[in-house]
């Protein structure tokens, strides 16, 4: 079954050669067709081009003043919990800090004990929510953490329910183990032992029942340890996990050498970063990530991207969807609060959504680009003047149809 899409006014994001990232000035070439074709056979991109030159197709779906993009790809969320943390939102406005919050039993305890307490089937259907939601807003292709468990049980529920929903949505989902997440209550004055049960009993269970690809952990001051962390990623890599970190969010610690060092395949957050940070980026594997969702929605400060983009580094942009410190999924925001806060032009916001996100995910392969052979996910915008627009118009919703695996998605 073939699918053409014609009269295109602008095809986004066209990459005739297979790219896994752009960095640095990179990120300012956002190549495009104006006037163009998509051919769809079956599943898969199968070409693409001028409309003087389009081709015959089974079915033909006429798209004048419209334009068309790769999906999202969020290489960051944490969209599987329950409930949500309205009330510390309120105490926040009234002045506590993010910081204050959790010492008070708040924060990821709070989720944690929500998790711990619902069954598997409440929180997949929660989830599987949240997941259509976001299917809805563009994105495309996803990563998911555990992380609000915290105890062997209830990680491993949480894992099971990504992978369930992975079984029952036909988009690329990633899988996160992070048990390293808060340290539970019962292990305030013994960190050790529950960095030993995520080592000895955690991980095992996990590798054996094949719940993650990735292996995290919240390397902060008063959280994990640049050595605790450094702990958790080896054991995770025994059993071939890939290390993705939450990292620099509230304070600098040097981990991100640590996790350079250890060849993390992201960093993520980096709210607060040194010179000798950034350096230590240059010329790694490691996609830094940022997520100015989480910046805007708790009031700290935004990745400085405009600097590290111009030190020759890539970015990727996720939403970091969580109860705590975003609860948003909204792609399209992310993209446009990048441009108005972070000062990246919209080419560099569109690349880091896009095919520095798959890469953040070890899915350039599959997603995040217009490529032949690459999955026909991909966003149909309504009438608009120009690509400029999606940043501009940060509050409206630009999005006329979203197609997964050559399919138009009904939402
Ligand atoms: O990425 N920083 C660590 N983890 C989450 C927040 C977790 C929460 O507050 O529930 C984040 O922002
Ligand atoms: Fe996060």
């Amino acid at each position: 079954m073939t699918h053409l899409f014609i009269n295109i006014k602008e095809l986004i994001q066209v990459r005739e050669q297979h790219i896994t990232k752009v960095s640095g000035q990179e990120m300012s070439v956002l190549p495009t067709i104006k006037n163009a074709y998509l051919l769809i056979e079956n599943d898969k991109i199968s070409d693409f081009g001028e409309m003087k030159n389009a081709p015959n197709a089974d079915k033909i779906t006429d798209c004048t003043g419209k334009m068309i993009l790769p999906s999202w790809c969020d290489s960051h969320t944490h969209i599987v919990y329950v409930g949500n943390r309205e009330q510390e939102f309120v105490d926040r406005i009234n002045g506590l800090s993010y910081e204050e919050i959790a010492n008070r039993g708040g924060g990821i305890l709070n989720s944690a004990k929500r998790v711990q307490n619902s069954s598997e089937e409440d929180l997949y259907n929660e989830s599987a929510e949240r997941l259509k939601e976001i299917i809805s807003q563009g994105t495309g292709a996803v990563e998911i953490k555990s992380g609000y468990g915290l105890t062997v049980d209830a990680e491993l529920k949480m894992l099971r329910v990504i992978k369930k929903l992975k079984d029952n949505f036909n988009i690329p989902i990633k899988s996160t183990f992070l048990g390293a997440h808060a340290f539970p209550e019962k292990y305030k004055d013994n960190k050790q032992a529950y960095i030993d049960l995520i080592i000895n009993e955690m991980l095992p269970k996990i590798a054996e029942e094949n719940l993650a690809e990735f292996v995290d952990a919240f390397c902060e001051t008063g959280y994990f340890s640049v050595e605790d962390t450094e702990k958790i990623i080896l054991a995770g890599k025994k059993y071939g996990l890939i290390p993705k970190i939450h990292v620099n969010q509230f304070t600098t610690i040097q981990g991100i050498e640590m996790c350079v060092k250890n060849e993390s395949l992201s960093v993520d957050h980096l709210e607060v970063m040194t010179d000798e940070d950034i350096k230590m980026l240059k010329n790694s594997k490691t996609m830094p990530v940022a997520l100015p969702s989480c910046s805007y929605f708790i009031s700290i400060p935004y990745t400085p991207a405009r600097k590290m983009i111009n030190e020759g580094l890539p970015i990727a942009l996720a939403t970091d969807f969580n109860p705590g410190t975003t609860p948003s999924g909204n792609m399209n925001f992310v993209v446009a609060t990048a441009c108005i806060k972070m000062k990246m032009t919209p080419k560099e916001a569109i690349n880091a959504a896009t095919i520095n996100g798959a890469y953040a995910m070890n899915l350039a392969d599959e997603v995040g680009s217009i490529t032949k052979g690459k999955r026909a996910n991909f966003i149909v915008t309504k009438e608009i003047s120009s690509y400029n627009f999606i940043p501009y118009s940060f509050g409206s919703n630009l999005i006329d149809e979203v197609y997964l695996n050559g399919e138009k998605v009904d939402f």
